[in-house]
C-alpha cells in the first residue's frame, strides 16, 4: 500500500512526519502532494485542509484519516461519497485540551498578565483574583466531555449543552433552546467546543451575548468561524461579556490588522490548545485502515454529509 499525507499549512513538519512513520515501523511508501507517485497506489490519505482536489485517479483509497478532531476542513475536499472518513481522537488530544482550558481559566482568574507585568516592574501587586464557578461547555463531544468532567472534579459547577442529552459525572446536561438559555443566564465562563457546521457558523454572536446575565468570559477552543468576530468587541464594550480567550480564528494565522490582537480583554493564542500528536494520529490511521480492510468501520467515523 502507499500513503498520501496531504496537509496544508504544515509544510515545515512534513519531513518529520515521514520520519515518524519509519520510527513506528511503517515501511510502506509515504508521499506528499506534488511528488512522483501513482495515485492509484494510495490506500490511506492523511489529510488536513487537503490540496488535492481531483481524486478521480485515486482508485484504491480505503480510508481518509483527518489529522485533527475537527473535520470542517474536509467538507469541500471533493472526496467520493463512499470513502470512509475518520476523525483523529485520543487520550493525548483530550489531555492537551483539558490542560489548555484549565491553564487559561486559572490564568484569567489570577489575571496572570497583570502579575507578569508586576514582576517585570518588581511590584508586589496583590489582588483579589477574578473568580467564578459556573461553566457552560458548548458541545459535549469527546473533547467537551473530557473538559466538562475535569472541571467538575476541580469544583466548578459545570453544565454542558449538546444536541442529545449526555450522562456525565458531575455535569448537568442541557439541550435545546431552553437549555441553552438557562446555561447562558448563569454562566461565568463559556467554553466553545462545538464542531463547525452550517448550524454553528456564527452561533457565538450578539443574540447569544444578549442572553448572558453574569458577564461571562468566552473561551473559544472549537473553531474560529463559530464566533461572529464582529460582534465580539461590541459585546465586551457594553459589558455583556467581560473577556475572550481565543485560540481559533476564522482566518488563521490571525491577520495583523485584526482588532482582536490589541483589545485589553481579549487573549489570543495561535491554535495551540490541543495539538495532534503525530505518532498517535499515525497509529490510529494504521489501525483504522486495518479495520476498514477487514470490513469494519474505522474508529471515530465521520459522516461528511452531516458535517461532523
Ligand atoms: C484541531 O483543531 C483539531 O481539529 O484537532
Amino acid at each position: 500500500m502507499a500513503i498520501l499525507v496531504d496537509m496544508t499549512g504544515s509544510e515545515s513538519r512534513l519531513d518529520a512526519i515521514k520520519t515518524d512513520f519509519k520510527r513506528l515501523g511503517i515501511t510502506d511508501p509515504v508521499w506528499l502532494p506534488g511528488e512522483d507517485y501513482d495515485p492509484a497506489s494510495i490506500e490511506l490519505v492523511l489529510a488536513w485542509k487537503p490540496q488535492v482536489r481531483d481524486w478521480s485517479a485515486y482508485t484504491g483509497v480505503k480510508l481518509v484519516q483527518s489529522w485533527g478532531a475537527g473535520v470542517d476542513h474536509l467538507l469541500d475536499a471533493g472526496f467520493p461519497a463512499d470513502w470512509p472518513v475518520a476523525r483523529f481522537m485520543g487520550q493525548s488530544l483530550k489531555d492537551r485540551m483539558v490542560r489548555y482550558v484549565c491553564a487559561q481559566l486559572s490564568n484569567w482568574q489570577l489575571d496572570m498578565p497583570r502579575l507578569v507585568q508586576a514582576q517585570n516592574e518588581k511590584r508586589w501587586d496583590w489582588h483579589d483574583g477574578r473568580w467564578g464557578e459556573q461553566v457552560l461547555i458548548l458541545g459535549l463531544g469527546e473533547l467537551g466531555q473530557s473538559v466538562a468532567e475535569s472541571l467538575a472534579v476541580q469544583g466548578y459547577k459545570v453544565s454542558g449543552w449538546s444536541q442529545s442529552p449526555k450522562k456525565l459525572k458531575g455535569v448537568e446536561s442541557l439541550t435545546g433552546k431552553p437549555g441553552l438559555n438557562a446555561g447562558l443566564a448563569r454562566a461565568d465562563y463559556l467554553i466553545n467546543l462545538l464542531p463547525l457546521t452550517s448550524a454553528t457558523r456564527g452561533l457565538l454572536g450578539s443574540e447569544l451575548w444578549a442572553r448572558c446575565e453574569r458577564q461571562p468570559v468566552i473561551m473559544n477552543v472549537g473553531r474560529g468561524a463559530s464566533l461572529a468576530e464582529d460582534d465580539l468587541i461590541p459585546a465586551l464594550e457594553v459589558g455583556q461579556l467581560s473577556g475572550a480567550i481565543l485560540d481559533v480564528f476564522e482566518t488563521e494565522p490571525l491577520p495583523s490588522q485584526s482588532p482582536l490582537w490589541s483589545h485589553p480583554n481579549i487573549w489570543v493564542t495561535p491554535h495551540i490548545a490541543s495539538i495532534s500528536d503525530p505518532s498517535d494520529v499515525i497509529r490510529l490511521s494504521i489501525d483504522n485502515l486495518r479495520q476498514v480492510r477487514a470490513g469494519e468501520p474505522p474508529r471515530y467515523p465521520v459522516d461528511l454529509s452531516r458535517e461532523y
